[in-house]
């Protein structure tokens, strides 16, 4: 029988339990993205309560393409003396803690119109409705070169691996995709041209990290709409990315504020689960990869979790929500406490004054 305390090998680094904090985008960075007091008591609060790994917020490779405002930045080195800070301290507690990157693109509302957004195509993002330049050659590799930059100093940080963010309709979601990709060029087309923007990437920030460091990457298990990126789509890069050395893949949605009403429904021919979104969709992963599969969404029973542990392949289990909601669940979990987590799954988390949990006023925890 899997525990859910014990330890586990995540790519080169060994977690003392399977619970990961999942990326949390937290709203509480200064105007360019450092560090500020509050942030670091988040990390240090989620370190003390047990959590194996913490992802953190997704972080912007170029200082001009910040989809966010309040989020954590690793565009430039200034960014190295407080992250080595920010590392130390979490390990000072036992808990490892890996940097998510991204490249927002399209899928925001910040600062639109002030600012150069890249995307594959110019294809209208569906939620937002920006429309962003189409890249050329030059781009994609001024891009590719900011993520394997952004590697650099997170190793050089003390962090224990990166997380590529190639998820929730960003830019490398919307290069694999075939509804936001209709480029004619080595980049479009074919799922492998699709993929190959993720591909050079990863290939090249494995060559200036080495291959003892982790690097992970969050996946959509569907794009769950007509025309969009499909499981079988997701299945097959999967297998490509194993192949070339990822170590572990996160499976997500692009649905994680609407997914709670959509429960039930089925895509692709899986369902949405009450209990962990879209771990349907991560089982079939994790039986056809031999690398860690982490799913995410809508984790807050115990049992339940454990349950999945031991009747799918699936290695580990990240949270967001409830750990707004209860800091310290997993220790309160580890001690013998059982009751399910008290997040509502309301996705009010999401403020003007940092992100914290609106309902149980947990802020500053
Ligand atoms: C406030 C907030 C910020 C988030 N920021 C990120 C992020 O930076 N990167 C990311 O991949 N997902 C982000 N997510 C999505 C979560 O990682 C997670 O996939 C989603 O909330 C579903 O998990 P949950 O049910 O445990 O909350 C965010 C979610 C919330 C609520």
């Amino acid at each position: 029988m899997k525990l859910l305390f014990e330890e586990a090998k995540l790519g080169k680094i060994v977690l003392k339990n399977r619970f990961v904090r999942s990326a949390t985008w937290e709203n509480m960075t200064t105007e360019d993205g450092h560090l500020t007091k509050e942030l670091i008591n988040i990390y240090e609060n989620l370190a003390k309560s047990e959590m194996g790994l913490i992802i953190t917020g997704y972080a912007n490779v170029m200082k001009e393409e910040q989809p966010n405002h309040g989020m954590m930045g690793i565009y430039d080195d200034s960014f190295i003396n407080e992250y080595k800070k920010l590392t130390e301290l979490v390990h000072k507690f036992d808990s490892k803690i890996i940097m998510q990157v991204a490249y927002g693109g399209t899928k925001t509302t910040y600062n639109v119109g002030k600012r150069l957004i890249y995307a594959p195509s110019e294809i209208a993002e569906q939620s937002t409705n920006v429309v962003g330049k189409a890249m050329t050659k030059e781009d994609i590799d001024l891009v590719i070169n900011a993520f394997v930059d952004a590697a650099k100093r997170i190793q050089e940080s003390g962090f224990d691996g990166i997380e590529i963010h190639a998820a929730h309709t960003y830019l490398i979601n919307q290069f694999l995709s075939s509804y936001y990709n209709k480029r004619t060029d080595e980049y479009g087309g074919s799922l492998e041209n699709r993929m190959r923007f993720l591909v050079e990437i990863y290939n090249k920030t494995r060559e200036k990290v080495g291959n003892d460091f982790t690097i992970v990457v969050k996946l959509t298990s569907s794009e769950f709409f007509e025309g969009g990126m499909t499981f079988d789509e997701t299945r097959l890069i999967c297998r490509e990315l194993e192949s070339i050395g990822v170590d572990a893949i996160d499976i997500t949605g692009n649905i994680h504020g609407k997914a709670k009403s959509m429960i039930g429904e089925a895509f692709d021919g899986y369902e949405l689960q009450k209990e962990g979104y879209f771990v349907e969709y991560a089982k079939v992963i994790s039986d056809e990869v031999s690398i860690p599969t982490i799913s995410v969404g809508g984790f807050k029973d115990i049992s339940k979790i454990e349950n999945i542990l031991n009747e799918s392949n699936i290695e580990f289990f990240a949270l967001s929500r409830p750990l707004l909601a209860e800091p310290n669940l997993i220790k309160r979990w580890k001690s013998g406490d059982k009751k399910s987590a008290i997040c509502i799954s309301c996705s009010k988390c999401r403020t003007d004054q940092g992100n914290y949990c609106v309902v149980f006023n947990k802020k500053n925890n």
